[in-house]
């Protein structure tokens, strides 16, 4: 079966990134049986400043009709300080296809990458578990009075038992299928009492039905602190959109930083998209340096999504084998250029 892959290279680095992931897609299909028909869609800030378009019209339709996966690179440019093209097109997606879960593994494959004293490869691993579709990134709020003294403005933080039972069972099940013991909920119920009583409230229901795992939590200062000091406690962190985004990057430092890691967007057998966790870094775009390697895993998530672990398990497996013979651009010390570390991971496959 031929599976459709809609390519967004978006912005930035977003466009080179991709480019070196949609090599490893190509190199899979001549070595590996797979059989992929890619489309690569313009949207992002070009096309966004030139037309005004940022969503097109239908796109979410066509993307659920046409498509098996999305495969995204970055969005955000200088050129639109609002954001608009981005929200429009990345939480547009997120939100219109209600892809509730967004996963983001975070693992160390060389100790060196790895800024905390003496941690090995075995201390850093784990999984968040990032709530997609709802808190504050619903786009709910607005303004009076802006650029007065008087302005007031409200961004809501929608949570809902649907939506959050949702997003605790799937990482539930996931530290189930995986043999994953410890599962940490994060929230701030001590200072949000309405919406994340109600993340408190479900968890202890849902707990109750997975007497096996060892769950707990952690208000998220103190999971941001705890990260830190031992980040071995953690195989599988779960908690609100915001806070998923935040953890996500500090995960990304502790194993050598976004460079390196990758993310899925899923709604379980639905078509889902997968990106890095990076943006469009502006401050390297252009350069021909930025690291490929999160783009890579995450086509690796991505076929795995499809179907084909085995050759996910084989492009992870060359990505780890480029940082341990220092095959890499300089973000990881090494000196290679973006286009270089993709020729020698395909060369591995
Ligand atoms: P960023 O992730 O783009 O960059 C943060 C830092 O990490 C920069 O120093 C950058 O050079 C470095 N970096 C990121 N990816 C790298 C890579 N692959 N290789 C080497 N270095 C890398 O975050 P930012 O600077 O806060 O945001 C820039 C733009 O990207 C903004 O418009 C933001 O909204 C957008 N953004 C988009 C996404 C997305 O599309 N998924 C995610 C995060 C940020
Ligand atoms: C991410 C990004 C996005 C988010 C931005 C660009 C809206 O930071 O994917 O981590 O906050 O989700
Ligand atoms: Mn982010």
């Amino acid at each position: 079966m031929v599976k459709r892959i809609a390519i967004i290279p978006g912005d930035g680095i977003g466009i080179e990134v991709i480019a070196e992931a949609v090599k490893v897609l190509e190199a899979a299909e001549a070595r590996h049986g797979v059989s992929l028909q890619l489309t690569a869609l313009d949207w992002g800030a070009e096309k966004y400043l030139r037309e005004g378009v940022s969503l097109p019209a239908g796109a979410l339709d066509m993307l659920q009709r046409d498509f098996d996966a999305i495969l995204i690179g970055a969005l955000g440019d200088p050129r639109v300080p609002s954001n608009q093209h981005a929200v429009d097109i990345l939480l547009g997606i997120r939100l219109g296809l209600d892809l509730y879960v967004n996963q983001r593994p975070v693992k160390l494959y060389d100790a060196r990458l790895c800024p905390l004293k003496d941690r090995s490869e075995h201390d850093v691993n784990f999984v968040i578990f990032r709530e997609n579709t709802e808190g504050s990134y619903v786009g709910m709020g607005g303004c009076i009075r802006p650029g007065t003294s008087d302005e007031v403005a409200i961004q809501e933080d929608v949570n809902t038992g649907r939506g959050v039972e949702r997003i605790l069972i799937y990482a539930f099940e996931y530290a189930r299928r995986h043999g994953l013991k410890k599962l940490c909920m994060s929230d701030k119920s001590n200072a949000m009492p309405f919406g994340h009583g109600l993340w408190q409230r479900t968890f202890h229901d849902v707990r109750a039905r997975y007497p096996e795992i060892e769950s707990r939590h952690l208000y998220v200062d103190t999971l941001a602190m705890e990260l830190l000091r031992d980040p071995s406690q953690f195989e599988v962190i779960v908690t609100c959109n915001m806070f998923g985004d935040i953890l996500s990057d500090l995960g990304a430092q502790l194993v050598g930083g976004l460079g390196v890691t990758p993310s899925a967007n899923i709604h379980p057998g639905r078509t889902s998209m997968f990106e890095p966790v990076h943006g469009s870094a502006p401050n390297i775009a252009g350069q021909g340096i930025a690291n490929p390697m999160a783009a890579i895993l995450t086509v690796a998530m991505m076929l795995e999504y499809l179907g084909y672990a085995e050759i996910a398990g084989r492009i992870e497996a060359a990505v780890e084998g480029a940082v341990r013979q220092a095959q890499t651009t300089r973000d990881l010390g090494g000196s290679l250029k973006t286009s270089q570390v993709g020729d020698w991971v395909c060369s591995r496959l």
